[in-house]
């Protein structure tokens, strides 16, 4: 089904098949932007807060006049947002009353290991429900009965983290239906710059997706296991653009300046987020791990899956009336969201030229070095993707890490993989053998996007947690097809 006129004719390019929707879809810009509610906490105390989440069904209208059944937290589609300060604990008790088993990760959050989200740490179904992954009930999981208590110290900088399934072999499919959501962080150094706050600062979740005639999810599951038909083992990536799960969703602004949080949680698609017309540009204020030391200027902003870029967009550069659209510009400018300028607006912000005072760390010397292969690949039972020959198996660490110790990563692919690390931000020092990085590559992230057939290679140490983590390739159909590995912090 094709729609003229709303930049659709996509071009499947960049990961696998397109997986192209069989429902009537609108016309962009039609539908509001919807803001994810922040989650009230049941109560606090001097040091935490207690929050109970409910991972449920739910059907919801996403496009105009059909209904989705999704999986969401709390039943939402991104689940609520977490708004917390930094050195307050988050005690998040996640309740399961789906058909399946889940995990909770919380992605940038330096937890420890029995609250990371370990992929076979199942919560199994409230209602002993029919499920598919009981097998790995045997693969040495901490698994719990209906529910399970995460606790997050949150004990780290100001940022935009996201917390999200974690289930070994079915993330992919587990995200898709949705369940995800932002976990913010928030603190003084941040407090006090003169940042656009409050309805002037607006988190963005793309995703893509597709629909079936009567509105469910279109995902090409594998029909015999794990993973998903061969033709989209690339990665699954759709013909409609969701922003806080909305299609092509429209937003009153004043002409003022806006931070804007965007998260890419798409399962496999890489945005080049552009504006159609001048001349706004993303002021880059922060990236994965937080505040970055100076902003930096982009024409466009390339994220792949699980990145997070923090940037303020100056509307008064436009005019009351104007209309300014985000589009993709990987994907032949296919629409985004839509700006809709509505008013002039006073406006005591700026953007310091100083932002943090977090240092980056100079390279040291002496540093212990791993070196971390992901390529296509079938290792066991496993069809699909490894890291160093290996399909990931929870009985193996593929490396034993000590604390506080510096270590270099060099990270080398086959084609495109955006790789995460869990507990620990890292900095990149090089790209393709150069020192020079992309401009995306800046301050700290915990997910970096690697092109094909190059190499990488990042600063990172852990502290603080010892146990099992995990490294893998965030594209989650490649995931979900073996591509991730436990280390163990010692
Ligand atoms: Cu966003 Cu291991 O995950
Ligand atoms: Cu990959």
């Amino acid at each position: 089904l094709t729609l003229t006129g709303c930049g659709q004719a996509a071009s499947p390019a960049q990961a696998g098949e397109l997986l192209r929707s069989k429902a009537k879809l609108p016309a962009p810009f039609q539908v509001p932007l919807p803001i994810p509610p922040v989650k009230k906490p049941l109560r606090s105390d001097a040091k935490a807060d207690y929050y109970q989440v409910v991972q449920r069904a739910a059907s919801l209208e996403i496009l105009p006049g059909l209904k989705t059944e999704i999986i969401g937290y709390d039943g939402l589609l991104p689940g609520p947002t977490f708004d917390v300060r930094s050195g307050r604990t988050s005690v998040i008790e996640q309740v399961n009353q789906l058909d399946v088993s889940t995990v909770v990760h919380l992605h940038g959050g330096h937890t420890p290991a029995p609250s990371d989200g370990w992929p076979v740490d199942l919560i199994m179904p409230a209602n002993g429900g029919h499920d598919m992954t009981g097998g790995h009930q045997m693969m040495g999981g901490d698994m719990t009965m209906g529910k399970r208590t995460y606790t997050y110290p949150n004990a780290q900088r100001a940022a935009t983290l996201w917390y999200h399934d974690h289930t070994m072999d079915y993330t992919a499919p587990r995200v898709y239906h949705g369940l995800f959501g932002l976990h913010i962080i928030r603190d003084a150094e941040e407090d006090n710059l003169p940042l656009p706050k409050d309805d002037r600062e607006i988190p963005l979740v793309i995703a893509d997706r597709a629909f079936d005639a009567d509105g469910s999810f279109l995902y090409p599951a594998s029909k015999d296991g794990p993973g998903v038909e061969p033709a989209y083992m690339e990665g699954v990536v759709a013909d409609v653009t969701l922003v806080n799960g909305a299609p092509w969703p429209v937003h009153e602004v004043d002409a003022v300046r806006y931070r804007l949080r965007i998260l890419n949680a798409a399962n496999a698609r890489r945005y080049e987020l552009a504006f159609d017309k001048g001349p706004a540009r993303f002021v880059q204020i922060g990236s994965d791990g937080g505040l970055l030391d100076t902003p930096i200027e982009h024409t466009t902003l390339v994220i792949a899956p699980a990145e997070r870029f923090d940037v303020i967009v100056d509307f008064s550069q436009y005019r009351p009336g104007d209309e300014v659209t985000v589009v993709n510009k990987l994907d032949g400018n296919a629409n985004v969201m839509r700006f809709r300028i509505a008013r002039k607006a006073a406006d005591d912000t700026r953007i310091p030229a100083t932002l943090s005072t977090y240092a980056v760390t100079p390279r040291p010397s002496g540093v212990v070095r791993r070196e971390w292969r992901f390529r296509r690949g079938n290792a066991g039972d496993h069809r699909g993707w490894t890291i160093n020959g290996k399909a990931f198996d929870p009985q193996v660490m593929q490396a034993q890490v000590k604390l506080d110790q510096y270590e270099i990563w060099t990270f080398v692919t086959d084609v495109h993989h955006p790789v995460h690390v869990h507990l620990a931000p890292f900095q990149v020092l090089t790209r393709g053998g150069k020192s020079k990085l992309s401009e995306y590559d800046h301050g700290w992230k915990d997910t970096v996007d690697i092109r094909p057939a190059e190499v990488v290679e990042v600063l990172v140490r852990f502290s603080a947690h010892k146990g099992k983590y995990l490294i893998h390739c965030h594209n989650l159909e490649h995931e979900d097809m073996a591509m991730m590995a436990g280390f163990e912090t010692i």
